[in-house]
């Protein structure tokens, strides 16, 4: 089997896989499926964020791949001014509609390949696994190498991903549950350095499926990388409590600054 110049073992149906499939997911179906990443998640990670940098050194923020905004608005209370960017309108339209005032947050859609600022953030943030989507590596690097360039020297950034160790250990190969009336099934798999999540949605007897595959960075991978960009990492924690990084750990996130 051949999906997007791949070859698959064929255990897993892979009908409708598009290379591109970020472009698809993030819409009304993704805030059903992640009902449960909501403000109080948000919550913790922005405490860590506002203890590592300190809102009196950083006035201007990106929250990159921002999706409905959830930290943006959290961040708003702590930084001046704030600007997300994310490429689904759909969830931009969200996050607009739950600003109290019009300026602040400000949200954008652009791609994160292509970042419309030149150097002028104090902090750039990607929050909760919004990176490694492509399907080469050269866009992952091309990334970081945008964050890096609208950054200020010695501007602040954070990255909260997932730890690959700990996926592996945790997978769960199948589920299914119901969300608000849908029912929703996932499987869950690992190939060729990438967790693979197919989820079909189920809604008035009729199933929609979409997909994610996301690339699993070690994190020597991530530090090499963001250090190739013009970012020194200077923290790696396992956890939105500050914990530390460990195989065991469920998350990654890494703080640096621009050099
Ligand atoms: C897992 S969601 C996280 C959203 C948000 N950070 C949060 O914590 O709720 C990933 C986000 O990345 C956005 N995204 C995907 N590909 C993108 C791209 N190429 N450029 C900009 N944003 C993108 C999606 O639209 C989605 O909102």
């Amino acid at each position: 089997m051949k999906v997007s110049g791949k070859h698959w073992s064929g255990i897993h149906n892979m009908d409708g896989y598009k290379a591109s499939w970020y472009k698809e997911w993030f819409g009304e179906d993704y805030l059903t499926v992640y009902k449960h990443r909501d403000n109080d998640d948000a919550r913790r990670l922005t405490a860590l964020i506002v203890h590592y940098c300190s809102p009196k050194k950083a006035d201007t923020v990106l929250d990159l791949a921002c999706g409905n905004g959830r930290h943006s608005f959290l961040l708003a209370q702590h930084y001046k001014h704030i600007i997300g960017l994310d490429l689904s309108e759909h969830l931009l339209e969200r996050a607009r509609r739950a600003r109290k005032s019009e300026a602040c947050p400000c949200f954008v859609r652009a791609d994160m390949r292509q970042l419309p600022f030149k150097g002028r953030f104090d902090l750039v943030a990607s929050l909760f696994t919004s990176f490694g989507y492509f399907d080469d590596d050269g866009q992952h690097r091309r990334v970081a190498e945008e964050i890096s360039r609208v950054l200020k020297p010695g501007g602040f950034f954070v990255m909260d991903y997932f730890n690959g160790d700990y996926v592996k250990r945790h997978l769960v190969p199948e589920g299914e549950r119901m969300m608000d009336g849908v029912r929703i099934r996932e499987k869950r798999w690992i190939e060729e350095g990438r967790v693979y999540k197919k989820i079909t949605i189920e809604k008035n007897g009729r199933p929609k499926s979409f997909y994610e595959a996301v690339r699993m960075f070690s994190r020597e991978e991530m530090v090499t990388m963001f250090n190739r960009a013009g970012i020194e990492i200077r923290h790696v924690f396992g956890d939105y409590d500050g914990s530390p990084f460990s195989a065991r750990a469920p998350r990654m996130i890494l703080f640096g600054n621009k050099k």
